[in-house]
């Protein structure tokens, strides 16, 4: 049989979609599950975007767009940029691509080169792992810790840089662990990536999703050096509930700008036009809809960290953001539950979802393999209704009473 390319060999399949298939198969089946998994908001597209891509296909804007967005979008986008984010862009600075995911990979194939290292503070989004090792680049992986709020150890940071450091990865708001990284935290990363020279990939994605009166910064803001370090990516997936319509987007300098735009050019071209105008809705109208979200999901947020550290073998962090909390769970490892061995995370996560039908991701997913510290945690999301929050809870706290 003739092989298939080395770069296929490395890449597992996500695990937060693993969980979430697993978890409609059981309910497919007819199982009530309650599902901690999603990554993506439970509520619907606000209608005035909805109203925007239905008027879209009406006017048969149905062709072929310019490969990096069309010109309206790409000026929202830098309207955007300038009000909420304080940089200013040229919309020839602006790639839009199929959603932030497809941003960050544009902006990792143009920047890393084989064996270019990769600096990625973790627990980390399953992705970026694949992005960079599928560029050729080596991941090199910061720790982050719970007892820190999961802010990055800017000493541990310091001893990873090399001469091969060719950019850092950085999420802020953060998925998995929740944690709003200070205007402080990201000028001592800016600092950094001006004095050794790699770049800033800044995944803002969840930007909008930040609770308690915590404040988003983008390192692109800070400087004209820094800017020029700095890749920003965001999107309209998870702050205006817009995952399917996949538009996601990059600002960076001219040089990177044009290289994205390039390498999108060849293997996707334009994102769905459609979308694109659904996205202009979602920029430039009416923002009520995404603060009822963040208010809600702040309630949410409340009820499921006051829950797990209800549960005596549970405890977590409070999160300031994205809709994502680590729920600590070294207290049952080594333990025995109906008979099976809690060996680490990933049994943890299948053995609740098999017993106590709750979906949660577990934590050795969000980082390099055979950390033993992720197994401590699983990652529950609270982008579900109240009552199956609740629910939730209540079914972890019943099966953690058989330990
Ligand atoms: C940290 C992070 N970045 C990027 C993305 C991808 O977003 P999009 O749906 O716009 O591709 C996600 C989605 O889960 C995410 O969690």
């Amino acid at each position: 049989m003739l092989n298939l390319a080395q770069r296929v060999g490395s890449i597992k399949p996500s695990a937060t979609i693993a969980v979430a298939t697993k978890a409609a198969e059981l309910k497919s089946k007819g199982l009530d599950v309650i599902n901690f998994g999603p990554g993506e908001p439970d509520y619907n597209t606000p209608e005035h975007i909805k109203d925007a891509g239905i008027e879209a296909i009406r006017k048969n804007f149905t062709r072929y767009t310019p490969s990096s967005g069309i010109p309206e979008l790409r000026s929202a986008i830098c309207k955007k940029l300038q009000e909420d984010n304080g940089i200013t862009y040229d919309p020839s600075q602006i790639v839009v691509s199929s959603g932030a995911k497809h941003a960050l990979y544009n902006a990792v194939m143009a920047v890393c080169d084989p064996g270019d290292e990769m600096i990625l503070p973790y627990p980390c989004w399953v992705s970026y792992q694949y992005i960079v090792e599928l560029a050729a680049g080596k991941p090199v992986y910061v720790e982050t810790l719970e007892k820190d709020g999961f802010r990055i150890d800017f000493d541990a940071l310091k001893e990873k840089i090399t001469p091969k450091t060719k950019a850092i990865l950085i999420n802020s708001p953060n998925n998995p662990t929740g944690c709003v990284y200070t205007r402080e935290d990201l000028q001592a990363i800016a600092e950094l990536a001006v004095k050794h020279q790699f770049f800033i990939i800044s995944d803002e994605i969840y930007e909008k999703l930040i609770y308690d009166r915590a404040k988003h910064f983008s390192p692109a803001s800070f400087s004209r050096e820094v800017k020029d370090l700095t890749i920003t990516i965001n999107g309209v997936s998870k702050s205006y509930a817009m995952t399917g319509w996949r538009i996601g987007y990059a600002a960076a300098n001219s040089r990177i700008a044009k290289a994205m735009g390039d390498i999108q050019s060849h293997a996707t071209s334009n994102v769905n036009s459609i979308a694109q105008k659904a996205a202009i809705a979602a920029l430039t109208g009416s923002q009520e809809p995404v603060d009822a979200m963040i208010e809600a999901f702040q309630e949410r947020r409340n009820v499921m960290a006051e829950g797990i550290n209800a549960i005596p073998l549970m405890s977590c962090r409070v999160p300031r953001g994205a809709f994502y909390i680590m729920g600590n769970i070294s207290r049952v490892l080594g333990k025995k539950i109906d008979g099976r061995v809690i060996e680490n995370s990933q049994v943890f996560a299948e053995v609740l979802l098999e017993k106590a039908r709750v979906a949660v991701t577990a934590g050795s997913a969000f980082g390099p393999e055979g950390v033993e510290e992720l197994d401590s945690f699983v990652r529950m999301s609270y982008a579900t209704g109240m009552d199956d929050i609740r629910e939730g809870l209540r079914r972890m706290g019943e099966f953690l009473s058989k330990v």
